[in-house]
């Protein structure tokens, strides 16, 4: 299985913070961002790895992370988006790396508490089709959002403002080989991009979508309070607490 990092996009939502860097080498906590959906995909078992960049530091990138051996990877592949077309357009680039397989994609921006390995099992044991994995939150205004019939999802909206489940689609997206296809039929939406909810719609249109719910924690950390969110689920994790801080004095 290959994998693939969209950590392209311009960052606007983390103004000043993105004006002279990119989102994913943003610190969470002691480390860069970037890192975190790295080691999700190394966890997973999933070691040939490319990440679309874009902005004005792409190149810091690869002085970060250089070949991936760090994280025992043998390559990183890197390639860079034109601008912010949308999560799809970023996507499309990694058409030729992907070369008629399945693919694991995970947004830049999003840190999962899982392992999520089984996901991946359960996906490799599909037959054909996409499989996402869903989280309750309690804002899902801010997300793609599943319209539920029983077990089945039947519609996805992006970011609707009376969403029609507590559920958000997180930045975990299976696809099999067709899912090229399905990105070169896109329209742009109202916000001007390609957008992944799109993509997913037409795999619920061909009958061939799938979904897991996450059992542990997950955040994107694209606004300033997800980035604070984030920082601190990191910081929990590796043992920080108030009453730590304050003993230290
Ligand atoms: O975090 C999960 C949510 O991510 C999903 O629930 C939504 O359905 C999905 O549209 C997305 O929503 P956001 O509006 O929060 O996505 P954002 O624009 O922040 O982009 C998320 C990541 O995708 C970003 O960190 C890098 C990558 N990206 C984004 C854009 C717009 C690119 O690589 N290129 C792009 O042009």
């Amino acid at each position: 299985m290959k994998g693939v990092i969209l950590a392209g996009g311009l960052g606007s939502r983390l103004r000043p913070l993105t004006k002279i860097t990119n989102k994913h080498l943003l610190p969470i906590y002691d480390r860069p961002m970037i890192h975190y959906p790295i080691e999700t995909l190394v966890r997973a078992g999933i070691e040939d790895i490319m990440i679309v960049t874009g902005g004005t530091s792409a190149g810091d990138f690869l002085r970060l992370l250089g070949n991936g051996r760090e994280f025992g990877l043998q390559d990183i592949y890197y390639t860079y988006q034109e601008g912010e077309g949308g999560i799809a357009d970023a996507l499309k680039l990694a058409e030729h790396f992907a070369d008629g397989e399945r693919i694991v994609v995970i947004l830049g921006d999003n840190i999962f508490e899982d392992d999520i390995a089984p996901y991946v099992r359960a996906f490799v044991q599909q037959p054909s089709g996409a499989r996402l994995l869903l989280k309750a939150v309690p804002d899902p205004q801010r997300f793609g959002v599943p319209e539920l019939a029983g077990e089945r999802i039947v519609r996805i909206e992006e970011k609707p403002a009376h969403p029609k489940s507590d559920y958000a689609v997180t930045g975990i997206y299976m696809y099999d080989e067709r899912v090229f296809d399905f990105c070169r039929n896109l329209k742009p939406s109202r916000r001007g991009e390609l957008e992944i909810t799109d993509v997913n719609n037409a795999y619920i249109e061909a009958g061939d979508l799938y979904y897991d719910v996450l059992r542990g924690w997950w955040t994107d950390a694209g606004t300033f309070e997800s980035l604070h969110h984030a920082n601190r689920l990191i910081a929990e994790r590796n043992g920080w607490s108030e009453a730590a801080v304050s003993a230290a004095g």
